[in-house]
């Protein structure tokens, strides 16, 4: 027998121990020791088999590692019909998170019961698959096709308690799973309870899954699997129990066989990637109880909010009185939100703001602070003074972050007497709602102090990417030159309603103009006068029409008007009538004769100048792996989970296409189309993105 599933007997009770950390992931060896487990029960005199997992989860799901390799017998539905079929009462006990292939192996199970805190769910769809194991033909039969599709299309963990109440598990008890189980499947063998098979259960009521179909798919913006498992579920109640399943196993490998089903899973093992950097193996991180956050706009305050949040004392500085009660009002209206949405309590909205919040007007109430963010106006004069200040007042060994957006990191440390304590930490605007956090680090910046900044965004629960020193760090950069892009396909003939249509087809959540709309119109127009002042490369091109619409006080969604109308709202924006005139006549003065752009066409210069800059962004060193570059994307620009990332994609196209495409463009615009050396090398060794983050782990 393997060790992953250990055997006991206790009584008449056959136990199956599951002993595969982290989470119990149902790899091979515990496919094989449950099989192997529930016939030795059956010879053994047991009259019931427990499952549960030692450590901290039942079976969190299929071993996702194992996906895109060759399966291996036993498979999982083969598994958890053996269980079912077996003449023993079987009894899961849940503890931790029971998730897809783990509640599939419960549902098998003739009864369910958990710890009052457990979580189960079949998450399938959130890795671009659907459940493969009976999850589709189970859950329906009991407990009917309307709660199973809820559960199957969102993916979402349901609590132990609405699960009893859904009918999903039998009971909850306190108390550790084994405790539990064992006393549960002993109470059954006294009372001498049935064999209760789930797959004999009724077909469920059908409903009219054409429309539900219709409804997933649309709400899921291009992504497939939770509208194919409709179809699945679809099976449960058309199709006897044996022959569902092999409807629900054909739909499962159509979508194992998709790209989406690669991006997705990339994406959820780099999102877990991205905080493991072998420089900081065995290094602690500084204390970190009180913060302090200087500036307390929009940023500073959301800053301040999501600190709080995560149990941290905060002191919020501003430069006056007026300005600090401001900054109390905006952070108390974020708790508010929180308040609202359940996320607090009453109570704890009340510590928040009264005992673990202090706001401030002089720096020397920074003085035990163990980590300050700056989160004040992007000029390098007015940061230098602040960090001069914090220098002055700071304990030593106080971690001095700056939130700036693209300054440079190393002249900020320059201006302290510890540049080693100094860092930057780039939160994304809402700051208590976006999960991005770039942790800039500058040529002098502490391995520990490195460290701090993971240890912070972890409590914060944000998704942490490391980023060197550049103008824009990772994310600003890449987005400023996929804007651009842009920006001269217009030039060039496109509108901005086609490419936002486009890139919205694509996935993203907004296409550039509508987020520029959102951002406020007036930020790009400051960055073109700075970058005219600074004077422009003579080969960059440059327009007018965005300037103009911001002279005439259009600045997006603020002013109720920029590349599109808001006066029905934000939703039901319209174009503006205005720009389209704009763009003419600069085209016009420029001479240029404008172009049709096919949306493939749009959609392949935006991503292939979005892969360019962030292969040089690699090269350069600036972010370690193409994986942070694609969580990067994923978390703080809107990028869809679903094509992996802007790297991932750029595997799955094929890098050779994707040079070529840049070589052909750059006759026309050599300077804006340069290859990235890195993408150059890449497709003369014949290799990807992805091998560059295997060589790295
Ligand atoms: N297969 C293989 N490895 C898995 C896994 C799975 N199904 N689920 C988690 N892991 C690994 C993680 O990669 C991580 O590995 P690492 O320590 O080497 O980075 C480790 O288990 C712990 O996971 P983590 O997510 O960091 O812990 P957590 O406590 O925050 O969350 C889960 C635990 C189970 C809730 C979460 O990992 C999860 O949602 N897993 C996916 C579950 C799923 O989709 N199951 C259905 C598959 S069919």
């Amino acid at each position: 027998m393997s060790d992953a599933i250990m055997y006991e007997k206790i009584g008449d009770i056959a136990v199956l121990a599951a002993n595969n950390p982290p989470v119990n992931a149902l790899g091979l060896a515990v496919r094989q020791g449950l099989i192997d487990g529930i016939e030795r029960a059956e010879k053994d005199g047991a009259k019931a088999v427990l499952i549960y997992g030692e450590g901290r989860t039942f079976f969190a799901g299929a071993d996702i590692r194992e996906f895109g390799k060759p399966p291996a017998e036993p498979f999982l539905p083969d598994v958890c019909t053996r269980i079912e079929a077996s003449p023993l009462i079987v009894v899961s006990a849940l503890h931790g998170t029971a998730l897809g292939g783990g509640l599939e192996i419960a549902l098998g199970s003739h009864y369910r019961i958990a710890v009052p805190k457990a979580r189960m769910g079949l998450p399938e769809v959130l890795i671009g698959i659907m459940p493969g194991a009976g999850g589709t033909q189970r859950l329906p039969r009991l407990i009917g096709i309307d709660k199973s599709l809820d559960v199957i299309t969102s993916g979402r963990q349901v609590g132990a308690q609405e699960a009893l109440e859904m009918g999903i598990i039998d009971k909850i008890a306190e108390g550790t799973p084994r405790e539990i189980g064992l006393a549960y499947a002993q109470e059954l063998i006294d009372a001498a309870a049935p064999r209760r098979a789930t797959s004999e259960m009724p077909n469920p009521a059908p409903v009219d899954f054409d429309a539900l179909y219709d409804a997933v798919l649309k709400k899921a913006r291009g992504q497939l699997a939770p509208a194919v498992a409709v179809r699945g579920v679809q099976a449960s109640s058309e199709l006897p129990f044996a022959e569902g399943m092999k409807r629900e196993r054909e739909l499962f490998m159509e979508l194992m066989a998709t790209d989406q089903r690669e991006g997705l899973i990339h994406a959820f093992f780099s999102e877990r990637a991205v905080g493991k950097l072998p420089e900081l193996d065995g290094v602690a991180p500084r204390d970190l109880n009180a913060i302090g956050v200087i500036g307390g706009g929009t940023m500073g305050a959301g800053i301040a909010t999501s600190a709080l949040l995560s149990g941290l004392k905060v002191t919020l500085l501003e430069m006056n009185d007026k300005a600090a009660e401001a900054a109390r009002g905006r952070i108390a209206g974020n708790l508010q939100g929180a308040l609202k949405r359940g996320k607090i309590s009453a109570a704890q909205f009340t510590d928040l703001t009264e005992t673990a919040l202090n706001v401030a007007t002089d720096y020397a109430a920074l003085a035990d602070a163990d980590l300050v963010i700056e989160a004040v106006f992007e000029d390098m004069g007015v940061k230098k003074d602040v960090f001069t200040k914090l220098d002055a007042v700071c304990k030593p060994g106080a971690v001095l972050a700056s939130n700036t957006s693209y300054l440079d990191v190393n002249e900020i440390a320059a201006c302290t007497s510890r540049p080693g304590d100094v860092i930057g930490l780039h939160f994304f605007s809402p700051a208590h709602v976006m999960k991005l956090l770039e942790i800039v680090v500058a040529d002098k910046t502490a391995l520990d102090v490195v460290a701090t900044g993971f240890a912070l965004g972890k409590k914060m629960s944000k998704v942490s990417v490391r980023a060197g020193v550049c103008d824009g760090f990772i994310g600003n950069r890449i987005l400023s030159k996929y804007r651009t892009c842009a920006d001269y396909m217009i030039l060039d003939g496109a509108s901005p309603y086609q490419i936002d249509a486009a890139l919205e087809k694509f996935g993203f959540a907004m296409g550039p103009y509508a987020v520029a709309d959102l951002a406020g119109l007036d930020i790009g127009w400051a960055v073109r006068k700075r970058k005219r002042a600074e004077g422009m490369d003579p080969r960059a091109r440059d327009f007018t029409y965005a300037d103009k619409l911001c002279e005439d006080g259009n600045f997006g969604q603020k002013t109720g008007k920029g590349y599109y109308d808001y006066a029905a709202g934000a939703k039901a924006r319209v174009p503006n009538p205005e720009v389209l005139p704009l763009i003419e006549a600069d085209r016009a003065t420029q001479g240029i004769t404008p172009r049709a752009f096919t949306d493939e066409e749009i959609l392949r210069r935006y991503m292939a100048s979005m892969v360019n800059e962030a292969a040089r962004v690699v090269g350069e060193g600036i972010a370690k792996r193409p994986l942070d570059v694609d969580v990067t994307l994923l978390y703080g620009y809107g990028f869809p989970r679903y094509r992996g990332g802007p790297m991932k994609w750029a595997d799955m196209q094929g890098l050779p296409a994707l040079l070529a495409d840049i070589k052909s463009w750059a006759k026309d615009d050599p300077y804006f189309w340069e290859p990235a050396p890195l993408l150059e090398q890449l497709v003369a060794e014949g290799r990807n993105f992805d091998d560059l983050n295997k060589d790295a782990s």
